[in-house]
């Protein structure tokens, strides 16, 4: 009985000594499992790099790197990209209700306040003095043509760079946004 009183004085001590010591230092992690879970063979990204000329573990990548997934629009903002994706670009997206659905609703969201809801150019800033826009179906563009005749590529590179009055929406409308909108402009150049 006294054995067994003294053995287990003896653990409780050396449990409390343990549980006491522990807490001592804060910033010690104690006895780790699989300590190499926690401390990283791999470099972080924000930790210096010998490996690199600059010394960094982020590394920029390298010029024309583009997303996964990512489609290039590789035509300048100029008069010769504007004819050249006129002539090359085509829309990918498929004829669905649904995308000619989604497209006016981004249409009436970004476009229609100059454009007007039927596209005929009298939205509700041009009501309030801005230069209207030309219709969609009866005006013509003042990059020559009729508006009704406008392409695929015109479309899509006036909204990626905007023209005079009108500014750039591409960092608004992700590119396959802008193809289910100009799948409602070709809509509108028919009314
Ligand atoms: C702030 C007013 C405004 C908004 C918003 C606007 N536009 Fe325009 N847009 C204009 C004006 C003004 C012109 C005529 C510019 C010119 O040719 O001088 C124009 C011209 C155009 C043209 C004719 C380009 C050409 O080659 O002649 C297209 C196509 C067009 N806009 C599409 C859009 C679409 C699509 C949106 C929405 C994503 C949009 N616009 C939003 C003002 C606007």
């Amino acid at each position: 009985m006294n054995k067994l009183r003294i053995l287990g004085t003896t653990a409780f001590v050396i449990a409390a000594s343990i549980v006491i010591t522990s807490c001592k230092d804060k910033r010690s992690t104690g006895w780790e499992y699989a300590p190499n879970m926690y401390e990283h063979k791999a470099y972080e990204y924000d930790q210096p790099n010998n490996n690199f000329k600059d010394g960094k573990t982020a590394q920029v990548p390298p010029a024309g790197t583009i997303p996964l997934g990512f489609k290039r629009f590789d035509y300048p903002n100029t008069r010769e990209g504007y004819d050249k994706a006129s002539l090359e670009v085509k829309s990918i997206l498929a004829q669905t209700p649904q995308h000619l659905a989604e497209g006016k609703a981004l249409f009436i969201t970004f476009c229609s306040p100059c454009h007007g809801v039927t596209g005929q150019g009298d939205g509700l800033v041009v009501q309030h003095g801005y230069p209207p826009p030309p219709s969609y179906s009866k005006g013509q563009s003042s990059r020559g043509g009729a508006m009704k005749d406008l392409t695929d590529g015109k479309i899509y590179h006036t909204i990626t760079y905007g023209v005079n009055a009108m500014g750039s929406y591409a960092s608004q409308v992700a590119p396959e946004e802008r193809w289910k909108i100009v799948m409602y402009v070709h809509h509108l150049q028919n009314l």
